[in-house]
């Protein structure tokens, strides 16, 4: 297998090259990344010798480049986008262009130049807007409620009404917050446990009672080297672990873990179109493709707070004020 990951130098991208090459000794990997702020070198320091590896900077929005790689390879795994909900509220224009058109190149240069290609396009649960009871299926209709998750929403349209018409070889997963190894310090699970060894107080949005379905990064990555290999053309496969926690049980569980006063705890100013609650179904994924989650949110928080505090060369030269900022989405970046 000859694969194209894009956007693999970010967090999920980097676990999920790292789970191939492991996984897969006769996989090759090409990992096309513009290294945007959120992506970091030292994610795949380990491999960046390994034969079967290698890393090109560049844009997904680069036609030529992407039909050059499209070209070569038996695969496609979609990760580019920009992901952080807070900016994209202060800075849409950068999300339009990595997730929606970054996608509509894609789609052109596999439908132009290796319509047979495998393509897994990853999406998100956000897609579907927030939800108070229950859990959405795959059927249901996408109601965004950011300029992130509208982004996103309309990359999976895009891929759907590409694959009906161009007869293409694609599919689309939907997973919810992922948390593990090597994610940018910005996002709440390492922000809080960055924040909490530092001693510094843990901003918690609103009440703290937003609720999000949690599941341990390598349980993600296995989900979606399943879609590729036995997913069906133009389905979507939702993911999840139905580990559903408020962020206040979140904060209070890293604070348990590394033995810290809940006073760290503050609450701050909310922002705008918070989703309240997340929840998927993802019976069909287990149904047709036999995937489940091997990790329980007790266990996947206690290896993550491990890799952090083990790691803090790693996660110390991202830190500075901006992105340990505690109501980020007031910044304009
Ligand atoms: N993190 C989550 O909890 C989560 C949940 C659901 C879905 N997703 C999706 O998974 C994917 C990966 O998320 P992540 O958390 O690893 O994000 P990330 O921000 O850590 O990584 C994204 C990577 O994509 C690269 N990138 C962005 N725009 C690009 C472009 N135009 N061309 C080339 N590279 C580009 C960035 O440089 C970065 O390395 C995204 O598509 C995201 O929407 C993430």
């Amino acid at each position: 297998m000859r694969l194209l990951v894009t956007g693999g130098m970010g967090f999920i991208g980097s676990n999920f090259i790292r789970y191939v090459l492991e996984k897969h000794p006769d996989w090759e990997v090409v990992n096309l990344d513009k290294l945007g702020y959120g992506s970091n070198l030292a994610n795949l320091k380990d491999i960046e010798s390994d034969e079967r590896y290698t890393f090109i900077k560049g844009d997904i929005n680069d036609f030529e480049l992407v039909k050059g790689l499209i070209k070569k390879v038996d695969a496609v795994v979609n990760w580019a986008a920009e992901s952080h909900v807070d900016r994209s509220i202060s800075n849409p224009h950068s999300f339009i262009e990595s997730n929606t058109l970054g996608v509509y190149t894609l789609l052109e240069a596999v439908r132009k130049e290796n319509p047979e290609v495998r393509l897994v396009h990853v999406s998100t649960d956000e897609v579907y807007g927030d939800i108070l009871k229950g859990s959405f299926t795959e059927e249901d209709r996408l109601m965004p409620s950011s300029p992130y998750s509208a982004t996103k929403a309309a990359s999976d349209v895009l891929v759907l009404g590409w694959t009906r018409t161009y007869n293409l070889n694609a599919s689309i997963t939907r997973c919810t917050n992922n948390y593990g190894p090597y994610q940018f310090p910005e996002k709440l699970i390492p922000k809080t446990i960055i924040r909490a060894s530092m001693g510094l107080k843990i901003p918690i949005y609103g009440t703290g009672q937003n609720v999000r379905d949690w599941l341990y990064v390598e349980d993600h990555v296995r989900a979606i080297e399943g879609v590729l290999l036995k997913g069906e053309p133009r389905e979507v496969y939702n993911i999840s672990a139905g580990e559903e926690k408020t962020n206040i049980e979140v904060v209070r569980t890293i604070l348990r873990i590394m033995d810290r006063d809940e006073s760290l705890m503050e609450f701050v100013e909310d922002r705008p179109g918070h989703d309240l609650r997340y929840s998927l179904d993802s019976w069909k994924i287990t149904r047709d493709l036999k995937w489940r989650p091997r990790h329980s949110f007790e266990e996947g928080i206690e290896k993550t707070v491990k890799w952090y505090l083990e790691n803090e060369w790693w996660w110390r030269p991202l830190v500075d004020e901006k992105v340990l900022h505690p109501t980020p989405w007031k910044l304009v970046w």
